[in-house]
């Protein structure tokens, strides 16, 4: 019983971290001899365009994920170590390498997606293929050694990001397998060493982050292609994150809430998906992604995605679950909920919501339907029945109780 709560706990970490995507294994032979081995999960958040707007699709590299032995290879004189993973229809996800004889890095990173995978990219105006560069990504470890990076890291790639976690790679390696000694990842070293530090710099300086309060509720919508408005939300939003900050160099808890007159709204309505996005200052996105089940006419949110991007941040941070069910509402009702609500994402973010009424489907009049309100709300109404009900039940013991104590002295009266 014990050992399966645990197994059970184990499995809904595991997935709370990857969210959908998994750790993938991949290898570059030449000969009989392995020269690249990488276990990675990744993520990528990409942009493109559909004919009025511009969408940002979330996809992972799937467990189907193979090295492309075509393109892949251990590198000549000439020609540097690449790692080419393709997958889906056309995806393809390469790693470059190079050395100096000590230090061995990620000479650069290609992503390269099939606009015409239409599953992957509803309504894209484009059917190209898309190829983006980016060098220097700061991957690198010392030769004859495993580079370990088990906190996200996210990279921008082009207009795109890529996000690694989970990773454990190695090039121009010695021998078939990863070497056991490992070159740990800046972000890795501030998770396992934060103890320590955070107990000297309370005693020395503790510079207390000012908590920023219930943050400003904001009223954001999504209009349909016709104009019509076809989402609408009304909330305070603040998200809670973990990151690794510059400033103080260590991991740090940070609460921000989002200004509603600096964010904007956009984001797309489908007949059983809605998607609102907010952005503030180009720093902060923020994705929302409700569901409809077309049997039981019954919506949820199923997916939030945080890109953050602050200048304290040592790498950006992308954090995306996409099998989320909160915020569960019926189809031409909307759902409200007054109390505070923590909406856990990813271990290193959750967020948390404020005075929330939101409708992602069936939207008239630009107006809100009849609120179907949250467990929490409905108890806190309770609590003044409760309290109601209890001093009426008071009220009545010490009625019958001065009745039967007004007959009894009566009673004793009599007998004198
Ligand atoms: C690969 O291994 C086989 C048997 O272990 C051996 O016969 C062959 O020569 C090796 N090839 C190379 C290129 O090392
Ligand atoms: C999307 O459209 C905008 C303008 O409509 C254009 O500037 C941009 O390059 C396009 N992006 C892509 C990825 O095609
Ligand atoms: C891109 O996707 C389309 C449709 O899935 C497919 O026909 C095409 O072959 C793909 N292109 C490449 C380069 O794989
Ligand atoms: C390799 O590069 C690192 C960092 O740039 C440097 O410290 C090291 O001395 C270089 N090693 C050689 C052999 O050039
Ligand atoms: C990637 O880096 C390698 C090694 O530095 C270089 O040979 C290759 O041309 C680069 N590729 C691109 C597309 O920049
Ligand atoms: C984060 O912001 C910096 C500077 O504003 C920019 O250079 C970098 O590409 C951004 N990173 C991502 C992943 O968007
Ligand atoms: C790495 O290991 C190989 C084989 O064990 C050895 O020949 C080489 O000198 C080592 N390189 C470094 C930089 O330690
Ligand atoms: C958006 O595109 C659709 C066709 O795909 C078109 O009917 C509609 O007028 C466009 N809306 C705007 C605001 O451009
Ligand atoms: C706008 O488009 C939606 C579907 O995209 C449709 O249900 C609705 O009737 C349209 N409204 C108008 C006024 O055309
Ligand atoms: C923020 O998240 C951390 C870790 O999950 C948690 O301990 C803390 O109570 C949260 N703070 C708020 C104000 O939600
Ligand atoms: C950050 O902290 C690590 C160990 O905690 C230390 O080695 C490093 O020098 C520090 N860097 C800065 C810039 O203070
Ligand atoms: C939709 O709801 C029905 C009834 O509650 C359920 O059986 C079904 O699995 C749901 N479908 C999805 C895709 O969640």
């Amino acid at each position: 019983m014990k050992v399966s709560h645990a197994l059970a706990l184990l499995f809904i970490a595991w997935f709370a971290v990857l969210g959908r995507s998994q750790a993938v294994t991949l290898e570059v032979n030449e000969g009989n001899s392995t020269c690249i081995k990488a276990e990675l999960s990744a993520s990528f958040a990409i942009t493109y365009n559909t004919s009025n707007s511009t969408r940002t699709a979330q996809v992972s590299l799937p467990d189907s994920a193979t090295v492309d032995t075509g393109s892949s290879s251990c590198g000549t004189d000439s020609s540097s170590p690449w790692l080419v993973a393709v997958f889906g229809a056309g995806h393809a996800l390469g790693l470059s390498f190079s050395t100096n004889g000590s230090l061995y890095s990620v000479a650069n990173l290609t992503l390269q997606y099939n606009l015409s995978d239409t599953s992957t990219f509803p309504e894209a105006s484009s059917s190209d293929v898309v190829t983006v560069v980016s060098s220097s990504v700061g991957i690198w470890a010392t030769v004859n050694t495993t580079y370990r990076c088990v906190s996200p890291s996210t990279f921008g790639v082009g207009g795109e990001t890529v996000t690694f976690s989970n990773m454990r790679l190695e090039a121009y390696m010695p021998g078939n397998d990863l070497s056991p000694t490992e070159s740990i990842c800046m972000a890795d070293q501030s998770s396992t060493t934060a103890p320590p530090t955070t107990a000297s710099s309370t005693t020395t300086a503790a510079p207390a982050p000012t908590p920023p309060g219930t943050p400003e509720r904001g009223t954001y919508s999504v209009k349909n292609s016709n104009g019509t408005t076809c989402l609408l939300a009304q909330m305070g939003l603040q998200l809670n994150v973990s990151y690794f900050s510059r400033s103080q160099n260590k991991t740090i808890q940070d609460l921000v809430n989002l200004t509603p007159s600096q964010t904007n709204s956009s984001g797309s309505c489908e007949a059983s998906s809605a998607t609102l996005s907010l952005t503030q200052e180009q720093t902060t996105m923020l994705n929302f992604t409700f569901t409809l089940n077309s049997t039981s006419n019954k919506y949820h949110l199923s997916a939030i995605t945080l890109l953050a991007n602050w200048s304290d941040m040592s790498v950006a941070l992308l954090a995306s679950n996409t099998s989320l069910n909160y915020l569960r509402g019926s189809l031409g009702r909307s759902y409200m909920c007054n109390a505070e609500q923590v909406l856990a994402v990813v271990p290193a973010f959750s967020l948390n919501t404020f005075r929330l009424q939101i409708q992602p489907f069936a939207v008239t009049t630009n107006q809100f339907a009849t609120a179907e309100e949250c467990q929490m709300d409905q108890d806190q109404m309770l609590i003044p029945i409760i309290v109601g009900a209890a001093l009426a039940g008071l009220v009545l013991i010490v009625l019958i109780a001065y009745l039967i104590g007004r007959k009894r002295s009566h009673a004793g009266y009599q007998t004198i």
